[in-house]
């Protein structure tokens, strides 16, 4: 089985995209705008979640109308840019679990270090949607699936903003049962590992420590 990767047909989110890659863009208006595009992205990624009708009654008669089959997944954003993303995704989910991954990745190895995890109980039962704006070479990614995984996890999705090709096929090759919800695909890693032509640095970009 390979990934499924998908960018969804949406202007929306492409419009909000162009105005988060634009250099002048300051942090304020790009924080609001991943929240934004967050949004956009946790409904996209969590489409197909399972549906049962149920018997219910509106102010003016009965009905047997759609509910979701099982209980909502948890969110898990990858710090710090994921949090930008997770803004969004909770008002999508305001009921969803919500987990922290706290990972960085070292500026010449490119390797993700874990400083933080702290992770729903019930992963097993609800399974995640994991959230980060940059799949770069696609480190940092495959490490947080791995612990999701190992907290139980077995459903799991990702939501990204932007993905490099590199970092698609790394993701294919060790989770090849993780769809990709992307909002595009850019051309190439540059030589620093930064995604070409990207948005620059996420995290930075989103709480102004650039
Ligand atoms: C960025 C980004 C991803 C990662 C992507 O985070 O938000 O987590 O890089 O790169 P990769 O696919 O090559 O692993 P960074 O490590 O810069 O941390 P930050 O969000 O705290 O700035
Ligand atoms: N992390 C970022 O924030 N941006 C990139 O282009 C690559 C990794």
């Amino acid at each position: 089985m390979s990934t499924p990767f998908r960018i969804p047909d949406h202007a929306l989110l492409r419009a909000k995209l162009t105005r988060i890659r634009r250099r002048e863009t300051d942090s304020v208006t790009f924080r609001r705008i991943l929240a934004e595009i967050g949004a956009i992205l946790t409904s996209e990624a969590l489409r197909d979640l399972g549906e049962v009708e149920a018997g219910i009654e509106t102010p003016v008669g009965p009905m047997r109308a759609p509910v979701l089959s099982a209980p909502e997944p948890c969110l898990v954003a990858i710090l710090r840019a994921g949090l930008g993303l997770l803004e969004g995704a909770r008002i999508v989910l305001p009921e969803a679990p919500v987990g922290h991954l706290g990972l960085v990745r070292d500026e010449h190895t490119l390797q993700p270090t874990e400083y933080v995890v702290r992770l729903p109980r019930d992963l097993a039962d609800r399974g995640a949607l994991v959230l980060d704006p940059m799949l770069a070479t696609g480190g940092s990614a495959i490490q947080a699936i791995h612990r999701v995984k190992q907290s139980g996890a077995t459903s799991v999705r990702f939501a990204c903003v932007v993905a490099a090709p590199e970092g698609v096929a790394a993701f294919r090759a060790v989770h090849p049962d993780v769809p990709i919800t992307a909002a595009a695909l850019d051309e190439r890693l540059n030589e620093r590992g930064y995604i070409v032509p990207g948005l620059g640095d996420a995290g930075d970009r989103c709480f102004g420590t650039e």
